[in-house]
């Protein structure tokens, strides 16, 4: 029987975790807190932004919302982030991407204290993440390897490929898989548009773990029986509904599922160990710059 990996359950487990250490914290007068910044009329980042604020909410983190007129320069957003920089109520910054093409993305990103960079892609927590002495470990890989050791995989020893190669996913992933740490120790492929034979590499994964934001690019003829299969990918496409689209992964999940020991679904997969990530750095940061031990697994 193929196991359905329920995100929404690990998340939830993750997420009364972390409000016991809320708590902690507020025992100590501390409130944790996270900045949200958007410089953007995009829907979609609109609702992440929200989903994010009401996750906070939920478990007792304050989330101060900043919306800044895509129209303006990028000097007002560069303000900003100094401002919050200097705000010692704000333990985490979170500046939604994507920005106006007018503004340098990686700016913004070295803009953002290291100790505030919830997300962990400050070049300095990537260094720290490369190194093996992670600060902290950007939330979608994070949440995939939380999925993988609530399913009891193991990854030591294991080939893993992953598919995509971005800064946000693709390389933290690979980064997090090879280390010598638990839930590290693996032999980790990275294959990307100019891989040549995909199926090929996947075929021969233990794990196949896919971030290509290519709607349902691996199918079960890619997969070997008994692979654990995670699927990152979330793209909209058109759909005979209501809504007029639905929302799938990279992964043809009816094919695969006939294959893989065990399968993220999409949605309800690793979409909510993201958020829950968040959250996990929002309150190990308010613990590192206020010196409140929050030891967190
Ligand atoms: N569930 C969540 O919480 C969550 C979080 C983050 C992202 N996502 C989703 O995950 C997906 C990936 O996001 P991203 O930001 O990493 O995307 P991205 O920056 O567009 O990167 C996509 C990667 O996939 C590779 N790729 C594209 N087409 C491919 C193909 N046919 N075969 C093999 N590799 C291919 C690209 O290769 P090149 O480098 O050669 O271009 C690139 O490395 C998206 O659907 C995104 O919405 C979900």
């Amino acid at each position: 029987m193929t196991r359905i990996i329920d995100g929404n359950e690990v998340g939830n487990r993750i997420r009364n975790e972390l409000e016991g250490r809320v708590d902690t914290l507020e025992q100590q007068g501390v409130t944790p807190g996270l900045a949200t910044v958007l410089m953007s009329d995009d829907g979609a980042s609109e609702t992440y932004v929200s989903m994010k604020q009401q996750a906070c909410d939920e478990i007792g983190i304050e989330s101060y919302h900043h919306e800044i007129d895509p129209d303006t320069s990028s000097d007002v957003l560069m303000d900003r982030i100094d401002a919050l920089n200097e705000n010692p109520g704000v333990h985490g910054i979170l500046v939604q991407m994507p920005v106006p093409d007018h503004v340098d993305e990686q700016a913004v990103v070295e803009r953002i204290d290291p100790m505030k960079d919830v997300d962990g892609f400050h070049p300095e927590n990537v260094g720290r993440l490369v190194a093996g002495n992670p600060r902290f470990k950007p939330c979608t890989p994070h949440g995939v390897q939380k999925l993988l050791a609530a399913t009891d995989v193991e990854t030591e020893g294991k080939d893993v490929v992953v598919v995509g190669r971005s800064d946000i996913v693709g390389k933290p992933m690979m980064n997090l898989l090879v280390q010598k740490a638990p839930m590290g120790n693996a032999t980790v492929t990275v294959c990307h548009s100019r891989t040549t034979d995909l199926a090929e590499k996947t075929r021969n994964a233990d794990v196949v773990i896919a971030a290509a934001g290519v709607p349902e690019l691996v199918d079960g003829t890619m997969l070997s029986e008994d692979t654990v299969v995670v699927d990152v990918g979330v793209s909209r496409v058109d759909a005979d509904n209501e809504r007029g689209y639905e929302i799938v992964g990279d992964v043809e999940f009816e094919s695969a599922k006939r294959k893989a020991s065990a399968i993220t679904p999409v949605p309800g997969g690793v979409g909510p160990l993201t958020i829950a990530m968040l959250l996990y750095n929002t309150v190990k940061a308010a613990g590192l710059q206020t010196g409140v031990d929050v030891t967190l697994p």
